[in-house]
């Protein structure tokens, strides 16, 4: 576990410098749609938070804050201090002054339960050692009633669009990724974790049993990209141990 950890942490802190540009080039800028339509999913009212787990350069954080308004608050959380400076130099520019930035393991999130009244994951839960743990801890800072905004990607059912899209991703994508990015690793290691990530129906089931109900996913680009959205639910038990509700996850997964 702490290897695989420290191989994704070390993968994402070393392609920081054209990671915005390389995810714009390889999904043909659709990555933009796909963080405004997972955004369009909340309705804020005034002076609510929002945390946004494993935030690397801060994309979906920045539109999330330009839903929120001046008076709500986001809170960016990621593992690789590189990444936040990135994302730090990125909000800068933009002028943007919503946004706060925490270096966090997203297993062990530092805030209080019921903290946020809406929380968010884009493209990471493939990534997480311990995904359950981060569903679970996701679910414990969100206030009851809150909602869970996740996107992924997910293989697409269509056999033959599926079979095109493989082609890209195991051949196409990790060459063109090494030719920009000059880091072969990641771009081999990116087709590998989408093709080997739960199917949107294995993962509902898992945001079920951390506690989120009302859960809909929403495929996008035929099925590359899915947006959950979830509710926690007002008998959601917070307090229970982490080790407690992460062995329940386990079993129901392995
Ligand atoms: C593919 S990037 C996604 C960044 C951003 N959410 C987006 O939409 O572009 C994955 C991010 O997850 C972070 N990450 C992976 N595992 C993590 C963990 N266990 N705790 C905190 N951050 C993690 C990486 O550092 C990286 O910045």
């Amino acid at each position: 576990m702490a290897s695989k950890e420290a191989y994704i942490h070390m993968m994402f802190s070393s392609i920081v410098g054209n990671y915005d540009f390389v995810n714009n080039l390889l999904s043909f800028n659709r990555d933009k749609y796909w963080r405004k339509f997972a955004v369009s999913k909340i309705e804020p009212e005034a002076g609510e938070q929002v945390l946004d787990v494993a935030t690397g350069t801060g994309a979906l954080a920045l539109e999330l804050a330009r839903k929120i308004g001046k008076e709500g608050k986001v809170v960016g959380v990621d593992f690789s201090r590189e990444m936040l400076g990135r994302a730090r130099g990125k909000l800068a520019k933009k002028g943007c002054c919503n946004i706060e930035l925490i270096c966090a393991k997203a297993e062990v999130l530092p805030f209080p339960d019921g903290t946020f009244d809406y929380v968010s994951v884009g493209f990471a839960l493939r990534n997480m050692t311990e995904m359950g743990q981060t569903l679970q801890e996701m679910t414990r800072v969100l206030k009851l009633g809150g909602k869970m905004i996740c996107l992924e990607f997910s293989q697409p059912r269509h056999k033959i669009f599926r079979r095109i899209y493989y082609f890209y991703i195991f051949h196409i994508l990790p060459f063109l990724g090494h030719a920009i990015s000059r880091n072969k690793e990641a771009y081999t290691y990116l087709p590998k974790s989408i093709a080997e990530f739960y199917s949107p129906f294995e993962l509902k089931q898992i945001m079920e049993k951390v506690g989120l109900e009302n859960i809909v996913a929403y495929p996008l680009t035929l099925g590359i990209v899915t947006t959950y959205v979830a509710v926690k639910k007002a008998t959601s038990n917070p307090k229970r141990s982490k080790k407690e509700g992460w062995n329940e996850i386990k079993s129901m997964v392995s």
